[in-house]
């Protein structure tokens, strides 16, 4: 472990904290990046609440319970969060808010990892996981209700970067001209306004939305640790019912990945990106499928298997691109937060990951960047990037 990446990884936190109140409400949390991410996003706050732990518990704690504060009473938490920042106008169809102006919340999801992050920060502290306990169980009723839409436990998204990959080449064919990094997406957004931002009211209108591998990952992560939390909810068996809808309904064993499926028809898409790998974190895929994932797709180096980190985008894909795009995002570099759950399930299951070595070197030499260059390391997009704290964890070394 490098202690001047330690260093760094504690000086961006502490640079990026956001503390105060609006409303009466007190807020206190690591926004991702300035000037470029000034807000709080929830799965950005999950992932800087597991990085604070080596530094600052307290911290962990707060930025958590920000997050469980933006909960609605029926338990939606929204994907962005502006606490001390109003959106600006220009960024509205891309933040899908309520109103044109003065919203202090997207009306779409990101990832759920809160239960996920609460029950590790909570780990020794039983009055910390008692008093996340209600909130965490709206949350993840909530997603139930609304999201899961065949029964069967996989999540759908309406917006692409509800799943936090943003304009990941996965989504292109599904979106189309709606995608998130073009110009229909406008049209895309108001589309879910007019159906009052309810999926199932959406999806009985329109094609263009998909169960996601990674939504449904995060989601599946979370009931594991709900049902650690609270074991006499009905988590535990939940958390089963989305791994084996995974496994029967979108792994794809010849080519040992896992496909997000489109529209009603649940068409598989078949873009390789590092989501298609996600399910290997999962405890109840069954190890043998874990393993061939693992195996197949970060050991070849064809695939995702480059020197630095895990690539967004599979390396074998036509629209894989390595470096800076000042438009897009996820659709190539290498991102430490996908890399480190990575690393952690490969280690857990015996694999070598120089992979993840590659990118603490990479961060220790270039800072903590948004995205890596997969080949070359170089350090790309917003500077002194919340989560990439988590570069400190990633090498064994
Ligand atoms: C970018 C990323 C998204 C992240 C946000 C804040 O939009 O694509 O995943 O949550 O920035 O860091």
């Amino acid at each position: 472990m490098s202690t001047a990446l330690e260093r760094e990884a504690r000086s961006v936190l502490q640079g990026n904290w956001r503390e105060g109140e609006r409303g009466g409400v007190p807020y206190a949390f690591t926004c991702p990046s300035v000037p470029r991410y000034r807000h709080q996003w929830h799965w950005d706050s999950c992932l800087h609440a597991v990085a604070w732990l080596r530094h600052d518990a307290a911290r962990a704690r707060e930025e958590l319970r920000t997050v469980a504060r933006a909960a609605r009473p029926d338990g939606f938490i929204p994907h962005t969060v502006f606490w001390d920042h109003p959106a600006r106008w220009r960024r509205r169809p891309l933040y899908a808010t309520a109103g044109l102006r003065g919203s202090r919340e997207t009306e779409t999801i990101g990832p759920p990892l809160l239960a996920w992050a609460w029950e590790r920060v909570g780990r020794g502290d039983p009055a910390f996981v008692a008093e996340g306990l209600p909130v965490l169980r709206r949350h993840l009723e909530w997603l139930r209700r609304e999201r899961d839409l065949t029964g069967d436990g996989l999540l759908t998204l309406v917006l692409p970067d509800e799943s936090g990959i943003d304009d990941s080449p996965r989504f292109d064919a599904v979106y189309g001209r709606m995608a998130h990094h073009r110009p229909g997406h406008v049209r895309l957004v108001l589309r879910f306004a007019r159906a009052g931002w309810r999926a199932a009211a959406y999806a009985a209108r329109h094609d263009e939305h998909l169960q996601d591998v990674w939504l449904s990952t995060a989601y599946a992560m979370s009931l594991h640790a709900m049902a650690r939390m609270d074991p006499a909810g009905p988590w535990a068996a939940r958390a089963a019912a989305v791994e084996r809808a995974l496994v029967e309904r979108c792994y794809d064993g010849d080519e040992a990945i896992f496909w997000d499926l489109a529209g009603a028809a649940r068409r598989p898409v078949r873009v390789a990106t590092w989501s298609g790998l996600a399910p290997a974190l999962l405890p109840g895929v069954p190890e043998g499928v874990r393993h061939r994932v693992l195996e197949r797709q970060l050991g070849d180096p064809a695939r995702f298997g480059a020197p630095v980190g895990v690539p967004s985008v599979s390396m074998a894909e036509p629209s894989f691109r390595p470096g800076f795009d000042a438009w897009r995002v996820w659709r190539g570099p290498s991102w430490v937060n996908a890399t480190w759950l990575l690393a952690g399930a490969a280690r857990e299951l015996g694999h070598a990951a120089p992979w993840a070595d590659g990118l603490a070197i990479a961060a220790a030499r270039e800072g903590l960047r948004e995205y890596y260059h997969p080949l070359t390391g170089r350090g790309l997009g917003a500077r002194r990037f919340g989560w990439s704290a988590l570069a400190a964890e990633l090498s064994r070394a």
